[in-house]
This record gives C-alpha cells, sequence and structure tokens, in this order.
C-alpha cells in the first residue's frame, strides 16, 4: 500500500493506472475508520483494480463552532487497517494543497441540501460537494463510495455526478451498526458512556416508523410525533430534526403513499449523530 501526500502526484499516479487499463474505485473518507468505512473499502476491493483512500478532515464542511478541531483523527490506526483490507492507495493531501492560497470555486447542489441537515448545517453540503469533486477530479475513479448513513450527502453527489456529467458510478452500500443498533460513526468515540448507554434510542425510533407504517399507519404527524416521543424517552438526547420525507427529493411527506425516507440527527452533549431508515410498502 502507498500513501500519497500531494496532490500533483495523486493525479499523475491514477492517470497512468487508467492508460493502464485498470479501474479505479474510490473511497473518500475524513478517517477514523470503521467497520462502516471498512465494508466501502472491501466493495471496492471486489469490484476495482485499484482501490484508493482518501482520508482529510476537510475544513470546509464544517460550521463555525462545529467540531472540526474536535473531529477523531487516528492516522496510523486507519493505514493499518486499509493495509489489512487491501487498499492499494492512501491519499492523505493537507488543507493548504486542496485549498491553496487564493481559493475561489465552490460546487453548489441546491434543493436537495436545503432541508434535513443542511438547514441545522448551513454551508456544510457546499464544503461536502466542493471536496468531493476536487477528489473526483484528480484521482478520477470509476466507482465511488459512500455509507448509507450520510444519506442526504449520497443522493446529493449523485445529483452533482448527474448534473456534471460525471462518468463516475456512485456505490450506495448499508449502513453498518453495532449490535444494538447504533449506526457506526467516527463520531461515537466521542460519546460519554452514559451517552453511549443512551444513543440506540435513535435506531429504536427508526425502526418504530417502520413498524407503525407497515402497520398501516399513514399520517406522518403522528408517526413523528410517536418518534418523538421515543427519542425523549432519553434526557441526554437533544433532537435537531427528526423528518419523514420522499427518498429522492428529500421533500418533507404528510401523508405515507409510495417509499419513505425516516430520517434524523440527534445531539448528545457535544456530540451530533445522524440516522436514517428507507422504507418501502410492498
Ligand atoms: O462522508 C464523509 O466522510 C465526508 O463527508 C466526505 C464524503 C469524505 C467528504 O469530505
Amino acid at each position: 500500500m502507498q500513501t500519497v501526500h500531494e496532490v500533483d502526484a495523486i493525479q499523475r499516479r491514477c492517470e497512468s493506472l487508467r492508460r493502464e487499463g485498470k479501474t479505479i474505485g474510490l473511497v473518500p473518507t475524513m478517517g477514523a475508520f470503521h467497520e462502516g468505512h471498512l465494508s466501502l473499502m472491501r466493495s471496492a476491493r471486489i469490484e476495482d483494480d485499484v482501490v484508493v483512500v482518501s482520508i482529510f478532515v476537510n475544513p470546509l464542511q464544517f460550521g463555525r463552532g462545529e467540531d472540526f478541531d474536535n473531529y477523531p483523527r487516528d492516522l496510523q490506526g486507519d493505514l493499518a487497517q486499509a493495509e489489512r483490507v487491501g487498499v492499494d492507495l492512501v491519499f492523505t493531501p493537507s488543507a493548504e494543497a486542496i485549498y491553496p492560497k487564493g481559493f475561489q470555486t465552490y460546487v453548489d447542489v441546491t434543493g436537495l441540501t436545503e432541508g434535513l441537515c443542511g438547514a441545522s448545517r448551513p454551508g456544510h453540503f457546499r464544503g461536502v460537494t466542493t471536496v468531493v469533486t476536487k477528489l473526483f477530479n484528480l484521482i478520477r475513479p470509476h466507482r465511488a463510495y459512500f455509507g448509507q448513513k450520510d444519506y442526504q450527502q449520497s443522493v446529493t453527489v449523485r445529483r452533482l455526478v448527474a448534473d456534471l456529467n460525471m462518468d463516475i458510478e456512485i456505490v450506495l452500500l448499508p449502513t453498518v451498526r453495532e449490535a444494538d443498533g447504533l449506526a457506526m460513526s467516527s463520531r461515537n468515540v466521542r460519546l460519554t458512556p452514559e451517552e453511549r448507554r443512551a444513543a440506540p434510542v435513535l435506531y429504536a425510533s427508526l425502526r418504530l416508523v417502520e413498524e407503525r407504517v407497515r402497520a398501516g399507519e399513514r399520517s406522518a404527524k403522528d408517526i413523528l410525533d410517536a418518534m418523538r416521543a421515543t427519542i425523549e424517552i432519553e434526557p441526554l438526547a437533544r433532537i435537531d430534526y427528526v423528518v419523514l420525507c420522499d427518498p429522492e427529493t428529500l421533500q418533507p411527506i404528510d401523508w405515507i403513499e409510495g417509499p419513505v425516507l425516516s430520517a434524523l440527527a440527534v445531539r448528545f452533549g457535544d456530540t451530533r449523530l445522524i440516522d436514517n431508515l428507507p422504507i418501502t410498502l410492498s
């Protein structure tokens, strides 16, 4: 496994791999790997000739007062895990290399990024789509792998790729969960033991939505009230949002008639967790 820091070097290396006819799979990450990241790398390992993982805690997608400084970082641990799953290239650029002096170009997907996390984290998705575009331009992957836990991010990246005619397949893989249902996230390590004990309530609330929908309940308001009540049983949980929306447009829905995405963001102390569950009606 090779580690590359410089943007010119990764661009040259990936260009020559392409010329050799190799397919490239990219797993873009901010590091602090958990099983969710590793599952993306394993899929890329199966589907692509060359697996590239980027590790970059992207300052542009963190707002003022958010956890950029405290975001978990563990480069040595990450490199060891990437090597174990058979990654070929790890790209670890500096912020100065990605955003050099004079940088003033941003990529903005509108609409899809306005609700859910976009409402409470203004500028977040602009940061994501800008850095993802840069990574796509540098690495020119055939496929790029994203986790369903960041559902809004994945539909936004799909939109970006379609709208800007990028010839990249976006592969979306299921959320990996702890035994008690908590979605794996790099931020979970920042939960106190009490918060960690309370956090499975998030998945419990999503499962409750699924049960209610499957039992024939159709009023989003009634279901969301039940979802909130479930989460609020945990005094440490502070709801940022709970929503039932269209899985493609992410527009909130009042009455469930087709596929629906239930999604939430909840804070435990300083740690903001997100999760979601898509539900299809048979
Ligand atoms: O999902 C993440 O870890 C980040 O948002 C991404 C896609 C690597 C962009 O910084």
